[in-house]
């Protein structure tokens, strides 16, 4: 692929097709040497903010690179994002960082419960969410979310059914990957009041906070809506979705509870590694730096997945998608094409597509729209021909 200028969307130019290969990118590795677009892997093909950008080239040039703790301007960005964006406010001392947020979603698994205690879930889900129970040797139970109306929710009644003396943990992930829904205040003080009433912590993956792509739309971290939620919760959060920083490992916990606090830190201890001062310096500008960058990033996001929605619409063979509220991510329903296996489907047509089964949700795909907009409107060409000749079009 080719590198090539086309429009500034603002001062922020998310039409430039940076050319990726020979980056070992994960996402573009997959396909190499094959013309299949990747819209797999949750990164995109955006470049990082420019401030975060020349921070670490100044890093860079100090030349040292020895073991490195939260910068305290860290601390301080991330508590005044917390508050401005969501309403939230953090006492410092609640943080935990984590060079991942996958590592906080293992930690959780181990600190809650006992071998053989259970974890609850809603699925489709984050491939992680199925086996970090597992890998401290609890079960998962999956609750399904059900679609009405064109619309992803929680179906309280199942999830209910599915508590036993058990359930310890319920994994919450909020924006919802890969369904894309934001969980409005009913549900979460639902989920909230669902948990508190039987004693089963909360761990909150919210990841995709800063990806709500809607201005009508608010993220309500469900610890925030009561001091003795905040006291059954984990949250998980990171800079790096939205600011597209996945490879320099930041994330963090916030976890008000003292006891539970330092259940999660003997938990990591030991195994969990410290995190990098590339992650923390990136982490630190993105957040009190790039609030412009990622307004002008979730403009063009929005319009990407207005542009995919009316493509989708067009294509032969009936794909739908309930309205993606946050995230890159979207959720494609592909039943309506009769077509057994969507993944290598696609790949012949030239676009890579996350399996459904992979969330436990077959019979869809997921798509990728973190791109510049003639990547994406090229792929759903890919995918419409593909689609019209199956079709008999
Ligand atoms: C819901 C969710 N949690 C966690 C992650 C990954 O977090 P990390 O790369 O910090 O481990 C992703 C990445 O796609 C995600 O979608």
């Amino acid at each position: 692929m080719t590198t090539s200028r086309s429009r500034l969307d603002g001062v922020f130019d998310f039409d430039e097709v940076i050319d990726r290969r020979g980056t070992a990118s994960e996402k573009w590795e997959k396909y190499r040497g094959r013309d299949i677009l990747p819209m797999w892997v949750a990164d995109m093909d955006f470049r990082s903010p420019p401030a975060v950008i020349e921070a670490l080239h100044r890093r860079t040039e100090h030349g040292v690179f020895g073991y490195t703790g939260p910068p305290p301007e860290l601390v301080a960005a991330t508590l005044s994002m917390l508050e401005r964006d969501h309403g939230w406010q953090v006492d410092p001392g609640w943080i935990v960082w984590l060079p991942g947020l996958v590592s906080g979603l293992n930690v959780t698994c181990r600190a809650v419960g006992e071998d053989g205690d259970e974890v609850l879930t809603l699925t489709p889900v984050y491939p992680p969410f199925f086996s970090a129970p597992g890998n401290s040797r609890r079960g998962v139970v999956r609750v399904p979310l059900r679609e009405e109306n064109n619309r992803w929710g929680i179906d309280f009644e199942r999830l209910e059914a599915a508590v036993t003396p058990r359930t310890r943990l319920f994994m919450l992930c909020n924006p919802h990957n890969p369904v894309g829904r934001v969980f409005d205040h009913a549900e979460l003080q639902g989920l909230a009041d669902f948990c508190l009433q039987r004693g089963i912590l909360i761990c909150a993956d919210e990841i995709h906070c800063g990806l709500l792509l809607d201005p009508d739309k608010r993220h309500i971290p469900i610890a925030s809506l009561a001091p003795e939620v905040a006291q059954s919760t984990i949250t998980l959060m990171a800079p790096s979705k939205t600011f597209n920083i996945a490879g320099l490992g930041c994330a963090f916990a916030v976890i008000p509870s003292e006891a539970l606090r330092r259940r999660f830190r003997q938990a990591k201890a030991g195994i969990v590694p410290m995190l990098n001062p590339y992650g923390y310096l990136a982490a630190t500008v993105a957040y009190r730096d790039c609030v412009d960058w990622r307004a002008a990033l979730i403009d063009y996001l929005r319009a990407n997945r207005d542009t995919l929605a009316a493509a989708l619409g067009r294509m032969a063979g009936g794909l739908t998608m309930a309205p993606v509220e946050a995230t890159y991510l979207a959720w494609i329903d592909v039943r309506g094409t009769g077509v057994s296996g969507p993944v290598r489907f696609f790949e012949e047509a030239g676009v890579g597509l996350q399996d459904g089964c992979d969330f436990d949700g077959a019979g869809f795909v997921r798509l990728n729209f973190g791109c510049p907009r003639s990547v994406l409107q090229e792929a759903l060409a890919r995918m419409s021909r593909a689609l019209e000749t199956l079709h008999g079009g």
